[in-house]
């Protein structure tokens, strides 16, 4: 039985599939990617992450969104126990190199109108848990959050969510989200901890933290070193270093979950069995 753990009223699991490498660029066929997260939701886990912006660029916006509807409509299993997250206030380009990009789009009236395509891409009355991606510096942060807030009160979204954020930006969500903010989204991961800050905040008010590239992501090169820690206790526990960093990440609170990408099922599959192995204080010391 897989580790649930609450955010807001949802009752899911505190391992979601992380969807953006089935469909930004890089990604495996359609049905590899459906495959992937029919795996994924056939081992028990009942959240999926999203995005309006995940999609290669060139290729047919909200592919994410779309590719997450498709598997759940096709699935045989309980679709109301699982917690679809998605994400807007981003898009998708390339730079003048050829680079992909993601330019940031926070005006309220695109808020909105993003909010509103995803809820239809994602085949739903009401997305049940909305973030605001990224803050866009061209428009004050309280304004971008008053589109999602104008989301929840039309009926668009159930729960906010924030993401890539300050503890002064969550404070001003906060301030007009009220109890309808559930989630913050950061990066954390044993090469980017410098949202403990957000994290030990969250801990406080109770709202869920949810860890993004928990595993360092697959896109951009990174000081591997910082994984010997892990790699360590992993050979000494006879499992992958990706479940020890997962682990470690879900034993910071018990309001800590975490969203692993991935190609493929096995490397869901070998990720998803991290919430089965508690680490000892030991192990704990030698890793934070
Ligand atoms: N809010 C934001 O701004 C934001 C930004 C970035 C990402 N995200 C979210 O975070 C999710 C995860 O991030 P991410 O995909 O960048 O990075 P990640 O989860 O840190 O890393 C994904 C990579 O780890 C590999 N992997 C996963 N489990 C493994 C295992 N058990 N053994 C070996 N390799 C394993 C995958 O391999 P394979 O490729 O071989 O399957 C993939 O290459 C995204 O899907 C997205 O939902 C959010």
């Amino acid at each position: 039985m897989a580790l649930h753990r609450s955010i807001g009223p949802f009752d899911t699991t505190a391992i979601g599939l992380g969807e953006m490498g089935l469909t930004i660029e890089g990604h495996p066929s359609h049905e590899k990617g459906l495959e992937t997260i029919h795996a994924a939701l056939d081992a028990g886990c009942r959240m999926i992450d999203t995005a309006w912006s995940y999609y290669a660029p060139g290729e047919d916006e909200q592919t994410g969104e779309r590719l997450t509807r498709e598997a759940l409509e096709s699935w045989h299993g309980p679709r109301d126990e699982v917690l679809v997250a998605t994400k807007v206030g981003l898009r998708r380009d390339f730079d003048a190199d050829g680079r992909p990009i993601w330019p940031r789009d926070g005006r309220p009236e695109h808020v909105i109108a993003y909010g509103k395509q995803s809820a239809m891409a994602l085949g739903v009355d009401a997305i049940d848990l909305l973030y605001m991606h990224r803050h866009d510096p061209e428009v004050p942060y309280g304004e971008s959050i008053e589109g999602i807030r104008a989301l929840l009160d039309e009926g668009v979204a159930r729960w906010a969510g924030v993401s890539n954020v300050t503890v002064e930006q969550l404070d001003i969500a906060r301030s007009i989200l009220g109890d309808r903010l559930v989630a913050v989204q950061n990066q954390f991961s044993p090469i980017h901890r410098e949202t403990r800050d957000t994290l030990e905040y969250c801990a406080r008010l109770g709202l869920a933290f949810v860890c993004w590239s928990p595993l360092g992501g697959f896109r951009h090169p990174y000081d591997e070193h910082l994984f010997d820690p892990f790699r360590r206790i992993a050979a000494e526990r006879g499992v992958s270093y990706q479940r020890v960093t997962l682990a470690w990440e879900l034993a910071q609170g018990d309001h800590m979950f975490v969203i692993p990408g991935c190609h493929r099922p096995e490397t869901f599959l070998d990720s998803f069995a991290a919430d089965g192995l508690e680490l000892t204080e030991d192990e704990l010391a030698r890793l934070n």
